[in-house]
């Protein structure tokens, strides 16, 4: 038994990666070499496919495997897609793929790109008059924007590139406290490489030419620059799905349409009004969003920051989907704020992200948005659909079911007859685990 004291190791980054294995299943773990049989048992066999993946980060050790799934029968704007997802989750696939057929039947999903627009900013401090400042910033804003033209020139010419600079005062909440705020098209691309570029290169003239501008007085010239960074706060870069049918053809199994449709409006109205449920509301869309977002190389972290954002921004946290009925008419609409890319990033390099998007018939930024938005809104319809009839345990724990399996080494043989056992037994942890030893007992 080794014992786990905190040892310091210095020059790690730059042992190889054998050398780096050994020292961490040395150093943490009691059976070395089983350790290092399951790292080796993830490094994939084509070594080119391996040293991609060890180059995406630093002190690659393994690859850490999702499962990649897909949801068919999804019709948006009248189009059949496939949909890539990865995700850990039992039952988010099979929930999209349900509610993917629901919706094909009823005129699928339709889908609205109401903006593009992202945002980057140049923070800085300068404790001068205000109007000289403001005099500056509207003397050197073309020089800001020419100044860039390296950087931009390519995306200038496919019709993108800085939309807009406004100096922004926040002396009220920090003395001395400015922003260059820009906006930015990055079409197909996500854009923070080209974004922060940008602001960087904002902030570089932007403080070389404070230097020079002579209304400023000696003490006014030393602008601070404090950072330049995008902002992953996009509510201009909006996508709205929706799906909407007569109540009448909401009709499921016992459920009249009309009480499906009122039931599901109250659960979208809980969850607009109380933040406790929205949480787990949203929680179950962003299953559906990131499960896309990670098939398609894009940054969750990002996408994930900025939707919890945009579902405060009045104030208290709130569902990102609504739903009314009106004129015996079921509307269930999301409208969300989604900055992705389908150029630059992973998209180019990951093998199975550029299958998930050759899969999506290689979709624009802009069609990738609206794809992703519908994920999400399929998940809470399959989610709530659930929740407001039979509950949600049901589904979830017969997927659950092959996990507790799995984790018992259960062969073929024990799949199949306690699969069939819980057709009509409840799923419980527990329950299969006894119903796995009566079994095996048996023999
Ligand atoms: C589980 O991952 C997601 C749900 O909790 C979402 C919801 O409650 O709406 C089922």
């Amino acid at each position: 038994m080794k014992h786990f004291m905190s040892k310091s190791i210095s020059g790690f980054s730059k042992l190889s990666k054998s050398k780096k294995i050994d020292w961490i299943v040395d150093t943490y773990f009691s059976n070395s070499e089983a350790a290092k049989r399951v790292l080796k048992q993830y490094w994939n066999t084509d070594e080119k496919i391996q040293q991609l993946h060890d180059e995406f980060i630093e002190n690659t050790i393994s690859n850490y495997y999702l499962p990649l799934g897909v949801a068919p029968n999804f019709s948006i704007n009248g189009k059949l897609y496939t949909i890539p997802m990865v995700i850990e989750e039992s039952s988010v696939v099979a929930a999209a793929s349900k509610a993917a057929k629901f919706w094909l039947d009823r005129g699928g999903f339709k889908t609205t790109v109401l903006s593009t627009t992202k945002i980057g900013q140049v923070h800085f401090i300068y404790h001068g008059d205000p109007n000289r400042l403001e005099s500056f910033f509207k003397q050197i804003k073309p020089k800001l924007i020419a100044d860039t033209k390296a950087i931009t020139k390519n995306m200038v010419s496919r019709g993108g590139g800085i939309m807009d600079i406004a100096l922004r005062n926040k002396t009220q909440d920090i003395p001395g406290y400015y922003q260059l705020h820009a906006s930015f098209e990055t079409l197909d691309a996500m854009g923070a490489n080209f974004i922060n570029s940008c602001l960087e290169q904002f902030a570089k003239t932007f403080k070389k030419e404070a230097l020079l501008f002579d209304s400023f007085l000696e003490e006014e010239k030393n602008i601070q620059i404090v950072m330049s960074i995008l902002s992953n706060y996009v509510p201009e870069c909006l996508v709205r799905a929706e799906v909407s049918c007569k109540v009448e053809d909401l009709k499921d199994g016992n459920i009249s349409g009309e009480a499906f449709a009122q039931k599901f409006v109250q659960a979208v109205n809980i969850a607009e009004i109380e933040p406790y449920r929205a949480v787990t509301h949203n929680k179950g869309i962003m299953n559906g969003i990131d499960a896309v977002v990670l098939a398609t190389g894009n940054d969750f972290r990002a996408i994930e920051a900025c939707v919890h954002a945009y579902a405060s921004r009045k104030g208290k946290y709130s569902s990102l989907t609504h739903a009314k009925i009106e004129d015996g008419i079921f509307t269930f609409w999301i409208e969300i704020p989604l900055a992705l890319g389908t150029v630059g990033g992973l998209t180019g390099l990951h093998p199975l992200v550029k299958l998930a998007l050759e899969l999506l018939h290689h979709p624009s930024a802009k069609e990738l948005m609206q794809v992703v938005a519908v994920a999400g809104l399929a998940q809470n319809f399959a989610a709530l659909r659930s929740l407001t009839t039979t509950g949600i345990q049901q589904g979830h724990m017969k997927m659950h079911l092959m996990n507790i399996l799995n984790q018992f080494e259960a062969n073929e043989e024990e799949k199949t007859s306690l699969t069939k056992h819980f057709e009509n037994h409840t799923v419980s942890h527990s329950a299969v685990v006894e119903a796995l030893k009566a079994l095996r007992a048996k023999k």
